[in-house]
């Protein structure tokens, strides 16, 4: 085995790694280690002392994500015992659905990489130059190690801009036909994994699309709906459903859905929630549910103070349309917001629109999104449920 390059830590960036965070920034090294990007390397503290192998980025701020602290043979062998151990836990905590997250980042042990099923088709998102490079590899060990119908790079996240990777979407194993269809408990699906908004669903929702479905009743207002994952599951059990999104696609394709599902009470709106929820309140509209569900307002910290503006004035509004026993059920995927601070935006929405609520659940992203405690960052999703009185 031809020996790997190495890079070595300054005494601060050592202080940073002994607090078990597996991300290094550039500043974070002694010197530029002068690669291309893509490799893996063996890295040292200031002493020179082994920490570990980790994934190089030239581009990137972070310069260095850990792959492991151990002095592995990184080969077939070892990605091939990574998935399984990425199998294993999914067939633990996924139950009831054919559509889930099965490797997820540095919490599954593969830094840079996404893998979604959906019932049998893979959509992979390659994050990292390391991974592009091992994609072949990848590829060979899915196809043997899942028989999947299909594989289909998701690579158009912005993200990969970041990292100097191009971005695509293309079919590389199999065929996809333009729609899966999906099971989420009862729900059923189609799903478009080529041309929809993350690889497909907001997979990270799965759990707590089930959780609001306990508290369906009467007339529900799903904001920021996308194609009606919250909705489909409220509907069963509700007068009227009443969706919001700006994208006419995504409506389109709930429609779509509620058909599936021999669902005819749900009520598409192709709306700003912003624009949608000021003229309800004006126009005295009341709902018993209703779900806030929008995309990152806090994409960073420069952004959090518009970004809490932003939740505040639509979880006011919310509260102000509820019915007396109404449940809100409200989410914040911005990682530049705590879990308490979003808290506390919701506390003072509630204030200002005279609501005494109370919480009854507090809620992450689903299971199979497990959190590394070490990265901060992918513990980004908050879903409170509550009760306005
Ligand atoms: C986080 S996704 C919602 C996911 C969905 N609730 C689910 O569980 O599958 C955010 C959605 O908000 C929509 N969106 C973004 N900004 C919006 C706005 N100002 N008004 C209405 N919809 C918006 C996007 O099209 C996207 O479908």
């Amino acid at each position: 085995m031809p020996q790997l390059p190495e890079v070595r830590l300054t005494a601060k960036g050592w202080r940073w790694q002994r607090t078990g965070h597996p991300w290094l920034y550039r500043d974070d090294l002694a010197a530029a280690p002068g690669l291309p990007g893509g490799e893996l390397v063996r890295v040292l503290d200031h002493q020179d002392r082994f920490l570990g192998q980790a994934l190089y980025s030239a581009k990137s701020r972070i310069a260095l994500r850990f792959l492991t602290y151990a002095d592995d043979v990184v080969d077939r062998g070892f990605w091939e015992q990574r998935l399984q151990r990425a199998v294993a836990y999914r067939r633990q905590v996924v139950a009831d659905t054919d559509a889930y997250r099965l490797i997820y980042v540095e919490a599954d042990g593969f830094p840079g990489l996404v893998l979604d099923h959906y019932a049998g088709h893979l959509a992979l998102q390659v994050l990292h130059p390391a991974m592009e490079r091992l994609l072949p590899d990848i590829i060979d060990l899915l196809t043997t190690g899942l028989s999947p119908c299909s594989i289909t790079l998701r690579n158009d996240a912005e993200v990969r801009n970041l990292e100097g990777l191009p971005l695509e979407v293309a079919t590389v194993w199999g065929e996809l036909p333009p729609l899966v269809e999906v099971r989420q408990g009862g729900v059923r699906q189609l799903v478009d994994l080529r041309g929809a908004q993350k690889t497909g669903l907001f997979l990270d929702q799965r759990e707590n699309h089930l959780a609001a479905a306990a508290y369906a009743k009467g007339e529900a207002l799903d904001c920021f709906a996308y194609q009606g994952s919250f909705a489909l599951h409220l509907a069963p059990r509700c007068q009227r459903v009443t969706l919001v999104d700006s994208s006419a696609p995504a409506l389109a394709r709930a429609e779509e859905n509620a058909r599936l599902n021999g669902l005819d009470n749900l009520e598409p709106v192709k709306a700003n929630v912003f624009n949608f929820l000021k003229k309800a309140v004006a126009e005295g509209q009341h709902f018993d549910v209703i779900v806030l569900d929008p995309p990152a307002f806090a994409k960073s910290r420069r952004e959090r103070e518009a970004a809490i503006k932003g939740y505040h004035e639509i979880n006011r509004r919310a509260f102000q349309l509820l019915n007396p026993g109404g449940v809100l059920i409200t989410c914040s995927c911005s990682y530049n917001l705590s879990e308490p601070d979003f808290l506390e935006v919701v506390r003072s929405a509630a204030a200002d629109a005279h609501r005494p609520a109370r919480l009854i659940e507090r809620r992450g992203a689903a299971r199979d999104h497990p959190a590394l405690l070490a990265l901060p960052e992918s513990l980004y999703l908050k879903c409170f449920i509550l009760e306005a009185l």
